[in-house]
């Protein structure tokens, strides 16, 4: 019924039309489609933040009638916008007008007693709704409308592939069916939200932002939550209470570095998440790695969550990604597809290891662009070049100065199809001189000492130019094949994603088949490359 997704609309909050019939899902920063309503990466944070505040998450009963349901909450406050999702059951998100109702909310909610085992009685924004009388609540409809939090089955997107007109229109399929909803980026922003209440127990003015793919326009469904704890916010001083011939200053505890710091934070966070955080499950401290975290799971956002501290530098990256990304509707898609291809052929994993990353890809897709003719995308020099004084960043004494407003960049004059970039891209890089050169965003980039790929193995570096090559054949072959859509075999995009051994791709493997002296040749090597620290540096450096 159409009472059920009516929403109040607050002033100065983002656009609500989750659940709603009318509109379709907003584009805020999953889909970029508007140009003239580009906002500022800082700004989208912003707000997001303070929407995952006026936020609270509920497990409700898989029979929950949703008017009740609605009415109920409203005593605490108007409510903006809501959904529901499943995860090992059913889960609810509603957003308040006011940061206010979530207290009397609260007020309203007491600690569970059981009788075999004893609450740790944390007062979060996570609750559980229970039925006082349930014969009386069930609902007419038997149940709610739920969304996906859930990137689509292969053997759905080979059906969605399949009924594309074109390889462009494939392209941008995949990016439709993978790219994050509406309702995805809200769970994560409050996802975080809820870790920055935990954490505020011991640093109460902390942040917890989100960073990487979540914010940077190349998240997919499924993709991990990296978070970094910001306590920088505490160090901003109040200017205007603070002049006379004094500083003040607090009296704090010292350690030997600023590492070790940081690992004693997220130590004390890493058990406080795990012996007081509602539904976070799994929790691991890996304090030794380059980059310290914790790790752990979100049960009820299904979210695996990767928690670092100060970790800003990794924040500006991701808001040049979300530039690079927000720049021209080519981007996203071509760097979906890549992303998708590399899953699909096993040149990445979840696991770390010797494989590319979806970072790296991302930066190579980048890379690529630049040095179209013309230009697709500006280098990061020309990004720093257009810069204003707002602009200037310097972090960790690394210059991270480029232009924020995605609006002050003009447009690539560039025109050529997705059809060609794809195709180009694996021309590319399959003929790549990985032995002598670099590829990089500009010459310097943040952290210059910095090898983002330094993982990857020689193997591994073999395995990603060989599946190049046999991708740019394939797409070759397509050309050559039209019209391919006539075909009941997997064409296009979707031939490039099928597993190796499977129709076009033994094709190709047939044709540019080894000797198999080679063969042994490269499995030696990828027996002794196994180890970690004898992955070789690939970009030459
Ligand atoms: N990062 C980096 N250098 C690396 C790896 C990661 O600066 N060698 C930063 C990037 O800003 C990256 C973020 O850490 O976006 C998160 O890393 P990761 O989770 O590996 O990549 P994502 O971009 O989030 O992609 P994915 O969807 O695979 O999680
Ligand atoms: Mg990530």
């Amino acid at each position: 019924p159409r009472s059920f997704s009516r929403h109040l609309s607050c002033p100065g909050t983002i656009a609500a039309s989750v659940g709603s019939e009318e509109q379709p899902s907003a584009v805020a920063e999953t889909g970029i489609e508007d140009k003239t309503l580009q906002k500022k990466f800082s700004e989208v944070q912003k707000e997001r933040r303070e929407q995952a505040q006026r936020t609270v998450l509920i497990h409700c009963p898989n029979n929950i009638n949703e008017k009740k349901f609605l009415k109920y909450l409203s005593q605490h406050g108007p409510v903006n916008n809501h959904f529901f999702y499943e995860s090992f059951g059913l889960f609810a998100v509603v957003e308040f007008c006011q940061k206010d109702s979530i207290n009397s909310l609260q007020n309203g909610t007491h600690t569970p007693t059981q009788s075999t085992e004893a609450a740790i009685p944390f007062k979060s924004r996570f609750l559980n709704l229970r039925l006082k009388n349930p014969s009386s609540q069930v609902s007419a409809q038997p149940f709610v409308r739920t969304t996906n939090q859930s990137p689509p089955s292969s053997k759905k997107l080979f059906e969605l592939l399949s009924y594309a007109e074109s390889i462009e229109e494939q392209l941008n399929t995949l990016l439709q069916a993978f790219q994050l909803t509406e309702e995805n980026v809200r769970l994560r922003h409050l996802t975080c939200s809820l870790i920055e209440d935990i954490a505020a127990a011991y640093f109460p003015s902390c942040v917890i932002r989100p960073f990487g793919s979540s914010v940077n326009t190349f998240g997919k469904l499924g993709c991990d939550l990296d978070m970094f704890l910001d306590l920088d916010e505490t160090g901003k001083l109040d200017v205007h209470k603070n002049t006379g011939n004094f500083l003040m200053e607090f009296k704090v505890k010292n350690v030997p570095s600023e590492r070790i710091a940081t690992q004693k934070i997220l130590s004390v966070i890493g058990e406080c998440l795990d012996n007081f955080g509602p539904g976070c499950v799994g929790v691991q401290k890996i304090l030794n790695a380059r980059c310290p975290l914790v790790r752990f799971s979100h049960q009820a956002s299904g979210f695996q969550c990767d928690l670092t501290a100060n970790n800003s530098i990794a924040l500006k990256s991701s808001e040049l990604l979300y530039i690079y990304g927000s720049l021209d509707s080519r981007v996203r898609a071509l760097v979906f597809s890549v992303r998708c291809w590399a899953r699909a052929h096993s040149l990445t994993s979840s696991i770390p290891g010797a494989w590319i990353t979806n970072f790296s890809l991302t930066v190579m897709v980048i890379f690529f662009l630049q040095r179209r003719s013309p230009p697709i995308l500006p280098t990061l020099d020309s990004l720093k070049s257009i810069a204003d004084a707002e602009d200037r960043c310097i972090l960790e004494g690394n210059n991270c100065t480029f232009i924020q407003d995605v609006n002050k960049i003009q447009p690539s004059g560039n025109t050529e199809t997705l059809e060609l970039l794809i195709k180009e891209f694996f021309e590319y890089f399959g003929n790549f001189a990985f032995n002598k050169n670099s590829i990089n965003i500009r010459q310097n980039p943040f952290e210059t000492s910095l090898n983002i790929s330094k993982n990857v193995s020689q193997n591994q570096l073999q395995k990603f130019v060989e599946l190049a090559r046999d991708s740019a054949w394939i797409l070759e072959q397509e050309d050559k094949n039209q019209p391919f859509s006539s075909s009941r075999q997997p064409w296009g995009l979707a031939a490039l994603l099928l597993p190796p051994g499977s129709g076009h791709t033994s094709l190709s493997r047939q044709k540019k088949k080894k000797p198999m002296s080679e063969k042994v040749k490269g499995l030696l090597a990828s027996i002794k490359s196994n180890s970690p620290d004898r992955s070789t540096d690939t970009s030459g450096k």
